[in-house]
């Protein structure tokens, strides 16, 4: 999807960008007219995260990232630049450009703003009078008003068509009601499909309603009611609360099978619990996982059903090299329970504790093997020395290694030896992957600078032009500005052609608005160049130094690279003279 230029500068103008970063991160301190705060891009103690409201533009001095505040969103909630600019322009209230070309979107669209106006009644109706019986629910449950408002929570009222009415007045048909399954059809009389109900919105990675989930009041059935599939929802492609536990920073993400679990784990400091919308997991879901985590902490029911969906889970999470870990919480039916018995520290030293669930690991590999054929003996004991060997304590492995041996009827030296063997091979792995971190400081200072000069000694001109270009394009209607190739990498030549560009055009020029044209990296390199301090009392001055620097740098480079011709040449001839 291509924005215009104009669009993008009209959504950056209304997201400022001290009010956008400011939902995210603290911005204690003030330095200039720059505001500072901690990075929320990597982890920091003194604040190298700043803002600069006069440019529309973050930095961080610490980890390099910077950009405006569409980069910004795009970073801190992962999304695409489309993604990003819909979040802007729903945050602003504006409407995206339509694609005409595509009824299909605009119907999407249209569906959205349906739901998200549905959430909001329904989180009206949650704090209205008439809302004590919900109200009186949560408390039942413990779900604090926050957590309330954290999920969007809202209460559908015990009445035939108070979300029908309601809608209509905000000029939505009956068609588009019914067809996002906000209502029901039976023989022409349309009423409201959640009625009585807790209601929580499904809300997807975008930030955007995609459906709803209803539990009773209490006990009765159906529990929980949700939303047909729609043009925009579909249950096996969501997680409820992954729009929350995507900004986590715990590391890791629990899946749990209850929308009220979800909620419960958040409250108690868990802020990275999903659940699936009441299917088992599915592949996609699996996927859409993947992208956010590496690891994933099963807490599923301890009931039969529970534990034979976690193996499920299991084994798609592990085809796409996932580390997997199970909670097994003795004395809960489910996690929502747990903590209420036992406290969020029970439930933390849970979480811990499950690093390596060993018994119930070892468990679900003896189920995949029959002991009685010798083959699949063999096999057993691989794997599950495999599980063994990940086990620091030698006491432990030991005991662990003799109940293996017992049930493949095989001497213990046989499955001992067989995890000393799996222990030396990941000993080896783990030394290459601390080869490969010690690296990473190193490549990541090459990345920070973001460019690398073929003459470092006009990198400073370079960057001067660039940032007084941006800044004050008009100084250069009176000059005569470098020529691209004088830009030592393509990088700092693709930008200033087209800020040159926009500067022949009298064009105005923002960051956000540039978001297409330039690379990712390119705008963290511009980022970097616009924050720096100017002195801004004596930009023709420096103007005329910079370009000054980077012809008689040029013009160095050309008589090096005559040099080198002319020396070549004599070789050439001195070699040819000796013949
Ligand atoms: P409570 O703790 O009893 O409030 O519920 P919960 O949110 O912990 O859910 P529970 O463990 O009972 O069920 C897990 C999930 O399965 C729920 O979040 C729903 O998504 C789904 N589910 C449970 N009951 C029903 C039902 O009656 N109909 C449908 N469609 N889904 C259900
Ligand atoms: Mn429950």
């Amino acid at each position: 999807m291509a924005f215009s230029e104009l669009f993008l500068q009209e959504l950056a103008e209304r997201n400022d960008i001290v009010d956008v970063v400011s939902s995210y991160v603290q911005l204690t301190k003030r330095s200039g007219s720059n505001l500072f705060g901690l990075c929320p891009f990597h982890s920091e103690k003194t604040p190298s995260f700043s803002v600069a409201p006069d440019k529309q533009i973050y930095h961080c001095f610490g980890c390099g990232k910077g950009g405006s505040v569409i980069g910004f969103i795009m970073e801190i909630e992962n999304l695409s630049f489309p993604d990003a600019v819909a979040f802007l322009a729903r945050r602003a209230g504006m409407a995206i450009p339509e694609q005409e070309d595509d009824p299909n979107a605009k119907k999407r669209e249209r569906m959205l703003s349906l739901n998200r106006e549905a959430a909001r009644f329904f989180y009206e109706q949650l704090k209205a009078p008439s809302g004590a019986p919900a109200r009186e629910y949560l408390q039942r449950r413990q779900l604090s008003g926050r957590t309330a408002t954290n999920f969007g929570l809202g209460f559908a009222p015990d009445a035939w068509h108070s979300l029908t009415d309601a809608m209509k007045a905000k000029g939505f048909t009956e068609r588009e009601l019914f067809d996002a399954g906000l209502v029901r059809n039976r023989n022409g009389n349309v009423y409201d499909t959640f009625r009585n109900r807790l209601m929580f919105p499904v809300i997807d990675v975008r930030g955007n309603v995609i459906g709803f989930s209803g539990r009773i009041l209490g006990d009765g059935e159906p529990k929980y009611m949700n939303s047909p599939e729609t043009i925009v929802f579909s249950k096996s492609h969501n997680l409820f609360g992954l729009n929350l536990a995507k900004k986590s920073k715990m590391g890791f993400i629990i899946l749990v099978e209850g929308n009220v679990d979800v909620a419960s784990l958040h409250q108690a400091g868990f802020d990275c619990a999903v659940a699936s919308l009441g299917t088992s997991l599915t592949p996609e879901q699996a996927r859409l996982l993947s992208r956010y985590t590496n690891e994933i902490v099963i807490a599923y029911d301890g009931d039969n059903a529970g534990q034979k969906a976690a193996q499920r889970a299991i084994g798609l999470l592990e085809k796409l090299d996932m580390r997997v870990r199970v909670l097994r919480m003795e004395g809960a039916k489910d996690p929502d329970e747990y903590i209420k018995n036992f406290g969020a520290d029970a439930f933390r030293n849970l979480l811990e504790g499950s690093e390596n669930h060993i018994e119930y690991r070892l468990q679900s590999v003896q189920q995949k093997y029959d002991l009685k054929v010798d083959e699949q003996k063999v096999s057993y004991v691989k794997e599950a020395a495999g599980v063994i060997a990940q086990l620091p304590g030698s006491v432990e492995r030991e005991v662990y290694a003799m109940r293996v041996a017992e049930q493949a009827g095989i001497p213990n030296t046989a499955v001992l030896d067989e995890i000393k063997r799996q222990r030396k091979n990941k000993l080896r792995t783990a030394q290459r992957e601390l080869t490969r971190d010690q690296l990473r400081p190193i490549r990541q200072q090459e990345k920070r600078s973001g460019v690398r000069y073929e003459n470092p000694h006009s990198a400073a001109a370079e960057e001067g032009v660039i940032r007084l270009l941006y800044l004050d394009s008009a100084l250069f209607h009176s000059v005569q500005p470098p020529k691209p190739e004088q830009f030592s990498s393509p990088e700092l030549r693709h930008i200033f052609t087209v800020l040159l560009e926009h500067a022949e055009q009298k064009r105005p020029v923002s960051l956000a608005a540039l978001g297409e044209t330039l690379s990712t990296q390119e705008l963290q390199i511009l980022t970097r160049i616009i924050q720096q301090d100017d002195a801004s009392d004596r930009r023709e001055q420096a103007l005329a130094d910079y370009i000054n620097i980077l012809s008689t740098d040029s013009l160095a480079s050309e008589q090096t690279d005559l040099r080198a011709y002319a020396e070549k040449l004599k070789e050439r001839k001195g070699y040819g003279g000796t013949k």
